[in-house]
């Protein structure tokens, strides 16, 4: 997978981009992620990339020109599957929209900030635009490497069979359940006896019933199927 994403604090992606999961898919070569400073494509001699909203009002507005400069340099190379705008209006992330966007191939990401980008971008250029949950940001770049995150651990090869994505929370719909560690018995507070049965088969009903009893105290909504087709 190759994702680029235009950004005005490329910096922002350093910590979050070179360790753990990222960090090793980089590696092997799984995912190529590369971050293009939307200021280097400004056309203005003072590297302006924003600009006053036409018919007043407060904030500024990303404008065309620097966005549309990158894209169409990025587009020279490769053929996008999506381009996708980080904008708290935008859908909402979940799962399934994760599941369906991990099996492309080229995407960029576009991070907005200031009171957005110009809405002409939004219309003809953007494919795709992406929330990360209903609360505001300063701006797009957090929400991005969520969004990266969330796309990369699902390439195959990048998680191992013991970290697989398969068992996590939401594949199926549900909450994971509860996992303990050593010690079985921590002053009192002991690990639930079934887990040290050795029993397979009671060990995992025990954890699909404590997944669906979990699902349905915290997020019954994600029990109503129809909420989670693809
Ligand atoms: Cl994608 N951007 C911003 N600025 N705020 C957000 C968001 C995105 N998703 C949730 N809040």
């Amino acid at each position: 997978m190759h994702i680029d994403i235009l950004t005005i604090f490329p910096e922002m992606f350093d910590g979050p981009f070179s360790h753990s999961i990222i960090k090793r898919a980089k590696e092997k070569s799984l995912a190529d992620i590369r971050l293009h400073n939307i200021r280097e494509y400004s056309t203005n001699k003072h590297r302006r990339v924003d600009d006053y909203p036409f018919g007043g009002g407060a904030g500024m507005v990303m404008m065309i020109e620097p966005i549309i400069n990158c894209i169409e340099e990025l587009k020279k190379h490769r053929k996008y599957d999506e381009i996708i705008f980080l904008t708290p209006d935008g859908a909402l992330l979940d799962q399934p929209l994760c599941n369906q966007l991990s099996v492309k191939t080229n995407i960029i990401m576009v991070c907005g900030h200031y009171k957005g980008i110009d809405e002409r971008l939004r219309k003809h250029i953007i494919t795709r635009e992406i929330s990360i949950g209903d609360y505001v940001l300063s701006g797009g770049e957090l929400a991005a490497a969520v969004l990266t995150d969330s796309l990369v651990r699902l390439i195959p090869g990048v998680l191992g069979d013991e970290t697989s994505a398969l068992s996590d929370s939401y594949q199926d719909g549900l909450l994971s359940p509860p996992v303990y560690t050593r010690p079985a018995d921590y002053k009192g507070w002991k690990v639930p006896e079934v887990l040290l049965s050795g029993h397979d088969r009671k060990i995992a009903e025990w954890r699909h019933e404590q997944s669906v009893e979990r699902t349905h105290i915290r997020r019954p909504g994600l029990l109503n199927t129809d909420n989670y087709e693809e």
